[in-house]
């Protein structure tokens, strides 16, 4: 099946009792057994939950994989990858990724004996000087956010692999409408569902899509044990978002080249970081390893101004100030305040991540009306009230 129709039918039976054509939100935290272990498969909702197995063979299949897990949150499914390893193991990541991952490696996961590097994996090569003994796991992002940075997944996977080390890749950016990194040679596909898979901003939830028996047995066990699952209701919600990824992508995809061509004409308008670019240094590898390339990207201005940002910030209407992406309605954002505030300045800055930097989520509307908005955003010269007090927290203007 393509994944038009998976989308659709992947992992969805008609309700055995009603007929009901919509996997029905089982919620409840038990099931009752005829006698002691005589049950119907299902008996504590941590561990099975039929909505949730629904999904989960639906996630697998569209990612090209046999299984999938769901988690409560994106960061629930990171952190139980991350569960896979023993004190004294090494991660090689990214350098430049969502600023939660990394506050998870660095804040919660160093304290219990693991190592991170973070390396710049634009250039796969850079990875082979930190392989070593204890190198168990590899961790990528790409696109990245938010400087849109490409990792070649295959090129990635062939360095790790000699090594027996774990690839994950975290797909949130592309969808599997645009990449399948398990195809690519990952052993792991991660999701933040919250974004493009959910892709209705109304549900907080990820999942991890894997090939391997014995590594989906050890993460559902992590699953299982350490009970970060998602309930029913968020389930369901997914389930319908992937109904519309692949029409909801296609426009994704159409904005967001029309909107970074109109950027990049715009003379207030300094560096636009969008991969369908002919001249992005990642562009052949997008080429090669995704489908097209998406609604995320992010500027910087000319006037490279906190002031300047803030005022784009502050006066957009159809794109909305918040965190988040992937959502049928436009976001923008500022990363150094709101997505990545827990990255050292120092080191946002060496990957390109300054002050000014603004992200679009481009969503499904009208992309005229789309880029009305932007003009008067950032061509409108009068002064605004609303500016960030500091870097790290502000207002969000209603
Ligand atoms: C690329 C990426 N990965 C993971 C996450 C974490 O996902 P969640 O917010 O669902 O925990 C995010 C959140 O923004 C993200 O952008």
């Amino acid at each position: 099946m393509k994944i038009e129709t998976k989308l659709i039918h992947a992992g969805i039976e008609p309700d055995p009792s009603t007929g009901a054509i919509m996997t029905p939100i089982f919620q409840t935290s038990t099931y009752v057994q005829s006698a002691p272990g005589d049950h119907k498969g299902f008996e504590y909702a941590r561990t099975q939950n039929p909505t949730r197995n629904a999904l989960q063979n639906a996630l697998a299949a569209i990612e090209n994989g046999k299984f999938g897990l769901s988690f409560s949150s994106g960061m629930a499914a990171t952190d139980a990858v991350i569960k896979l390893l023993n004190p004294g193991d090494e991660v090689i990541a990214a350098n430049d990724m969502y600023g939660g991952t990394y506050r998870l490696f660095t804040k919660i996961f160093e304290k219990y004996g693991l190592k991170f590097h973070f390396v710049d994996m634009q250039d796969p090569n850079n990875i082979k000087r930190f392989i070593n003994g204890n190198t168990k796991l590899i961790w990528t992002e790409t696109p990245t956010n938010p400087m849109m940075n490409i990792t070649d997944i295959a090129a990635v996977a062939a360095i790790g692999k000699p090594h027996s080390i774990l690839l994950c890749v975290d797909n949130t950016f592309a969808s599997p409408y645009l990449q399948n990194p398990l195809d690519l040679g990952a052993d792991i596909v991660l999701h933040s569902a919250t974004k493009y898979l959910g892709g209705h901003s109304d549900v907080v939830h990820g999942c991890l899509i894997m090939n391997d028996t014995a590594l989906n047995e050890k993460l559902q066990f992590i699953q299982n044990s350490c009970g970060a699952v998602p309930g029913p209701q968020d389930c369901f919600l997914v389930l319908r978002g992937l109904k519309t990824l692949h029409l909801r992508m296609q426009r994704h995809c159409e904005n967001g080249e029309k909107i970074a061509n109109w950027l990049r004409k715009n003379n207030k308008v300094d560096r636009v970081y969008w991969n369908g670019f002919e001249d992005h240094p990642g562009y052949a590898v997008a080429k090669k390893q995704m489908r097209g390339f998406g609604g995320m990207m992010s500027f910087t201005l000319k006037d490279d101004s906190m002031d300047a940002a803030n005022k784009v910030l502050c006066s957009t209407k159809l794109f909305s100030l918040a965190e988040s992406l992937g959502g049928v309605e436009s976001l923008i954002g500022h990363p150094a305040s709101m997505t990545h505030a827990s990255i050292p300045r120092e080191e946002r800055l060496k990957n390109g991540l300054v002050d000014s930097l603004i992200r679009l989520s481009v969503g499904i509307e009208d992309a005229d009306d789309l880029i009305e908005d932007l003009d008067k955003a950032i061509c409108n010269d009068e002064p605004k009230q609303t500016f960030l007090k500091d870097t790290q927290k502000y207002a969000v203007p209603a």
